[in-house]
């Protein structure tokens, strides 16, 4: 059965004014090879690269990047580079790509990412140490506290004198989907994962390298759910276990449609909390699926994936959330667009309607969308 995705925060969407009319993206006042975001104030305008909108406000905006289409696709890789300063591998460095067999470490794809990062000066976030997917088939979950330490040492070992790699999750998707799925109320851990064996993962992770910045990552997180309460009591047990925990990655795959209400308030807490335990909430695979009832144009759908984005950013910066990351920059290479993944009851049979699969900034022709432009405007608009 393959892993689901669980319809996850809904969210209806507010009738935002329009955004602003699609311009073109101006040319980058930037010399060509991004070296720098930092730019004077009046070069900047909404139409900037998203990396320096974010840039000016000190914070980071950047994508989930494939090695394959990097190297194979010429105009992807000069829009990624425009657009983001910080990636997150989309599987270069999961267990099945990086320790394929017991002991034997492969990072060729990896490590062409963080090449390409060092070239045009984007950061490269870790992902990810320990998820019960992405397994090579000699691996059990939970692995063993031996098989995480090798892993552990092999892998953050790899890129502990890395200048581009800057944070890791430590460990992603440890929380059940509900109740009937763990054997531990308080934490709601996945069966099988006690919390002290998370805690000494994040302990023989600081004992490799405590330089990066260490998260633990999640999905369903994003307001007062069975999940996110869970979530918070593992955060604290290990911040009270003196483990180096830095921040929270609230992975933000939002479902939104007119049919859900979104919990604002919920989600408000859960920044809270997280901001009080001094663990930063980080965004770390936010995307926009429109689902039932689906709006009559592509044009109303684009709109509600615009209103959405804006209205979620601007709740996260009022939190003093200072880095984004979306689960890709363009609909083109959308993870939700491939049938393992997309909803099934909406899209998996009724592939006619797969052109509404449309969440990210930038479309299947990387052009600019009007969720690109929500997004810009909320980074424009944060104090
Ligand atoms: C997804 C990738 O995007 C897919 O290409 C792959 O087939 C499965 O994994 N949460 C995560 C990510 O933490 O690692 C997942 O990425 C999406 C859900």
């Amino acid at each position: 059965m393959p892993y689901r995705r669980k319809f996850l925060t809904r969210a209806g969407y507010t009738t935002l004014s329009a955004l602003l009319t699609m311009g073109f993206l101006q040319k980058d006042k930037q010399k060509e090879d991004h070296s720098t975001d930092s730019i004077t104030a009046n070069y900047i305008n909404v139409n900037s690269p998203l990396r320096q909108l974010a840039a000016a406000k000190g914070k980071r905006y950047g994508a989930a990047i494939s090695s394959d289409i990097l190297l194979k696709e010429k105009d992807y890789a000069n829009l990624i580079a425009r657009e983001c300063s910080i990636v997150t591998p989309n599987g270069e460095l999961k267990w099945n790509a990086t320790e394929p067999q017991p002991g034997q470490f492969t990072f060729e794809s990896a490590d062409a990412i963080a090449d390409f990062c060092q070239k045009h000066n984007i950061d490269l976030h870790g992902h990810t140490l320990f998820w019960h997917m992405g397994r090579p088939d000699w691996l059990p979950y939970p692995p063993t506290l031996k098989m995480i330490e090798r892993h552990v040492k092999g892998v953050m070992g790899h890129y502990r004198k890395s200048k581009v790699l800057k944070s890791w999750d430590i460990a992603n998707e440890i929380i059940a989907d509900n109740e009937n799925e763990t054997d531990n109320l308080t934490y709601g851990l996945r069966k099988g994962v006690k919390p002290e064996l998370i805690r000494d993962l994040f302990l023989i992770a600081a004992s490799v390298d405590n330089s990066k910045k260490f998260y633990l990552n999640d999905f369903g997180i994003e307001g007062a759910t069975w999940k996110s309460e869970r979530f918070l009591k593992m955060v604290e047990y290990l911040k009270n276990s003196g483990v180096k925990i830095d921040g929270a990655g609230l992975q933000s795959h939002l479902w939104f449609s007119t049919a859900y209400g979104f919990d604002e308030k919920g989600f408000n807490s859960v920044l809270k909390r997280l901001n009080d335990l001094e663990v930063k909430p980080i965004i770390t695979e936010l995307d926009i699926i429109i689902d039932t009832p689906l709006p009559d144009s592509i044009k109303k759908l684009d709109q509600m994936v615009a209103d959405s984005y804006k209205r979620y950013l601007d709740l996260c910066f009022a939190a003093k959330v200072d880095t984004v990351i979306t689960w890709g920059l363009t609909d083109r290479h959308s993870w939700i667009r491939h049938p393992d993944w997309m909803p099934r009851k909406t899209f998996r049979d009724n592939p006619n309607l797969w052109k509404f699969l449309r969440p990210l900034p930038f479309d299947e022709n990387l052009q600019a969308k009007s969720a690109r432009n929500a997004i810009a405007q909320a980074f424009e608009q944060a104090t």
